[in-house]
């Protein structure tokens, strides 16, 4: 097996960072070393057969990116990231894990989509991959299926409390699979919207004529994202069951986990980098001479983007800090203009929802800590360590200690990245939703298992290389 060297650099944990060598054998790491340790009395440096410098360069371990849509079908359309370009673009961007979500849907068989999950991934991916799986029809065959996911390495499922007809579950139905949660231990995740009150509101916006993207935010407001996750929280708490809500983006549903873990109730959140940096006002509300106000469309996702006027983007941060959200997840489910959000010219309802990042999430998060937002230590807690904890993989990643799998990432923070199409941009959509960022920081050198599968902005690595990553139970309980 060979061996790798990363030396001179500062390891970082989402616990501190130390002046450290880190020493790879094959896929594992096995030793975090003095600078400078010797092995049977020779210079480590001499035996090994590559040396990493990484000499004022931060040494984290590699991205883990929890929430992702490869080729999710929304809106007559699917995102346009296959499992190869979408994840050899998470590579690029120093992301080593994602946990992409095998999708069941109203009158199919849960074991059939995970399978057919399985059956788009295999051999296609670029890093290691495991699955939720989303319930979009919660029946009495759906139960049963989901008490055999935990077995399968899928450790948690997601429902949705929007998009009616599509894969909404009524109150009765989220009851039910939160005691499935309750009694094997998965995590419940979240889509907390009213999808009932926002397509009445959404309908009532169309027929006034306001069919911009700009109205899709709008139509979704705040008070349906609050209600909701203060209705998922209370039938979580009265079931038992572990609760995570996603793409959070309004103040007030960070209130209402603030408030019940305050209480002590096993609830978490995690937020998104568009919450952090995007607004109704400048993305939604956009215009531009190709698109006219359709410009919009790029940033349509749900739970939308957030008014800054209001002061969700700040509160969304300093959530980040006091762990009422304890990780950040990109959402990445990936449309082009073309073809695809152009569905929704003249009815925003229309419009497939989601926004591409999975390939600059590393660097969007580096730039809170740039600017003063999150420390470097909490950097990698958000994106790494934490994701690892929640989702049942902790030891094996997340962490740079012997015997985890040797996924590390170099990280120079004297570098800089110019983020947008045709630049650091290896994502399938024809448009970059992160136009024009400018970020000071690089990702140098990515390992997956040991092996550099992206060095200096070229890719090393081949499809195929990403293995399934079966999961266990969450390990980030209260
Ligand atoms: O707009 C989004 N978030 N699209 C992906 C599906 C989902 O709800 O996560
Ligand atoms: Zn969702
Ligand atoms: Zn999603
Ligand atoms: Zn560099």
């Amino acid at each position: 097996m060979a061996t790798t060297l990363i030396t001179g650099g500062t390891v970082v944990s989402a616990t501190g960072r130390a002046n450290a060598d880190v020493l790879v054998d094959g896929e594992r790491i096995v030793a975090v070393l003095e600078p400078g340790s010797e092995l049977l009395g020779t210079d480590l440096k001499s035996g090994v057969d590559t040396v990493i410098d990484a000499t004022g360069k931060y040494v984290i371990p590699g991205g883990i990116d929890a929430h992702t849509h490869m080729e999710l079908p929304f809106g007559g359309t699917a995102a346009i990231d296959t499992f190869e370009t979408g994840t050899r673009a998470a590579a690029y961007g120093g992301t080593t894990s994602i946990v992409d979500f095998a999708v069941q849907r109203y009158g199919e068989r849960v074991q059939d989509g995970l399978d057919a999950w399985h059956a788009k991934a295999a051999g296609e991916c670029a890093i290691d991959y495991g699955f939720h799986q989303i319930i979009g029809g919660v029946d009495a065959d759906a139960i049963a299926a989901m008490k055999t996911l935990p077995d399968q390495g899928v450790t948690s499922f997601k429902l949705f409390m929007a998009y009616p007809g599509v894969f909404y579950s009524d109150d009765a139905q989220v009851l039910k699979a939160m005691q499935v949660s309750r009694d094997t231990g998965m995590l419940t995740m979240m889509h907390a919207e009213n999808g009932p009150a926002i397509d009445v509101l959404a309908e009532q916006l169309i027929e006034e004529g306001k069919t911009d993207p700009y109205f899709h935010g709008i139509a979704r407001a705040w008070q349906m994202e609050e209600e909701a996750t203060h209705r998922a929280i209370m039938l979580a708490n009265l079931t038992g069951a572990p609760l995570y809500v996603v793409h959070v983006s309004a103040k007030q549903a960070v209130e209402q986990l603030a408030w019940a873990r305050d209480k002590g109730q096993n609830v978490f959140g995690e937020t998104c980098p568009q919450y952090l940096y995007l607004s109704l006002e400048e993305q939604l509300g956009a215009s531009s001479e190709e698109w006219g106000n359709f410009e919009g469309a790029k940033w349509v996702c749900s739970t939308p983007l957030r008014s800054r006027e209001e002061g969700h983007q700040d509160a969304m941060w300093q959530a980040l800090r006091t762990n009422d959200l304890q990780m950040v997840s990109t959402d990445h489910c990936p449309f082009c203009m073309k073809d695809q959000k152009e569905l929704g010219l003249g009815d925003f309802r229309k419009i497939p929802n989601g926004i591409g990042s999975i390939e600059h999430r590393m660097d969007l998060m580096y730039q809170g800590v740039v600017t003063g937002e999150i420390t470097l230590e909490r950097w990698v807690e958000l994106t790494s360590t934490t994701p690892a904890r929640m989702f049942g993989m902790y030891g094996q990643k997340g962490v740079i200690q012997p015997g985890a799998d040797a996924d590390i990432v170099v990280y120079d923070p004297n570098g800089h990245t110019s983020i947008g199409l045709g630049k650091t941009h290896h994502m399938a959509m024809d448009h970059s939703a992160w136009e024009g960022y400018e970020i000071d920081g690089h990702v140098d050198t990515v390992l997956s298992r040991g092996k550099v599968i992206v060095d200096d902005n070229a890719y090393l690595g081949a499809k195929g290389d990403g293995r399934f990553i079966k999961r266990g139970l969450t390990q980030y309980l209260v």
